[in-house]
C-alpha cells in the first residue's frame, strides 16, 4: 500500500473513531462511527442515530453518506467503520446497498475496533457481490 493510501486510511479511521463518540445509541448501547472519502479528497463522518420508535433509527454509514451528499460529494472512494465487538463490524446489508449507490466494487471498506485500530479490510464487492446498482436503470435520467 502506498504511503498516501495509508495516510488516507489513517485519516478515515480517525474520523470514524472521533464521530463514534457522538453516536446516539441509548437503546442498543452499540455506538458506531463511519467515514467516507469522496472524489474531492474530503472526508465525511457520521454516527448511528437511534430512536425511541426503534425502526426509525439509522446507521452510521447512512449518516456519513448524507453528510457527503450535502457536502457536494458524489462518489465514495473508501469507507471506514468503527465499532467494538468480538468480531469485525461490517456495514449491515442495507448500508452495503446504500454505499453501492456511490461506490465501485473495488472500494475498500476498512473496519476498526472501538479504539480505532484496523481489524479487517474488505472491498464493497466482497461484501455485496452481484449487486444491483444505478447502471441497471439506464432509462433513469439525472435531475
Ligand atoms: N449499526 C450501524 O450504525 N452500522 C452498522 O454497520 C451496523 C449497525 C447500528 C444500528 C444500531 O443503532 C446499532 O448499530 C445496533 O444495531
Amino acid at each position: 500500500m502506498s504511503s498516501s493510501v495509508e495516510a488516507q486510511r489513517q485519516a478515515l479511521l480517525a474520523a470514524a473513531l472521533a464521530v463514534r463518540a457522538k453516536a446516539h445509541a441509548p437503546y442498543s448501547k452499540f455506538a458506531v462511527g463511519a467515514a467516507v472519502l469522496d472524489e474531492h479528497g474530503h472526508i465525511h463522518a457520521g454516527c448511528n442515530v437511534e430512536n425511541a420508535a426503534y425502526p426509525q433509527g439509522w446507521c452510521a454509514e447512512a449518516s456519513a453518506l448524507a453528510v457527503m451528499v450535502a457536502g457536494g460529494g458524489a462518489r465514495v472512494l473508501a469507507v471506514a467503520v468503527c465499532a467494538q465487538s468480538t468480531t469485525p463490524v461490517t456495514p449491515c446489508g442495507g448500508c452495503r446497498q446504500k454505499l453501492r449507490e456511490f461506490a465501485a466494487a473495488d472500494c475498500p471498506v476498512w473496519v476498526a475496533d472501538g479504539a480505532g485500530v484496523l481489524v479487517a479490510s474488505f472491498t464493497l464487492g466482497e461484501l455485496l457481490p452481484h449487486s444491483f446498482g444505478p447502471e441497471h436503470l439506464p432509462l433513469a435520467t439525472p435531475p
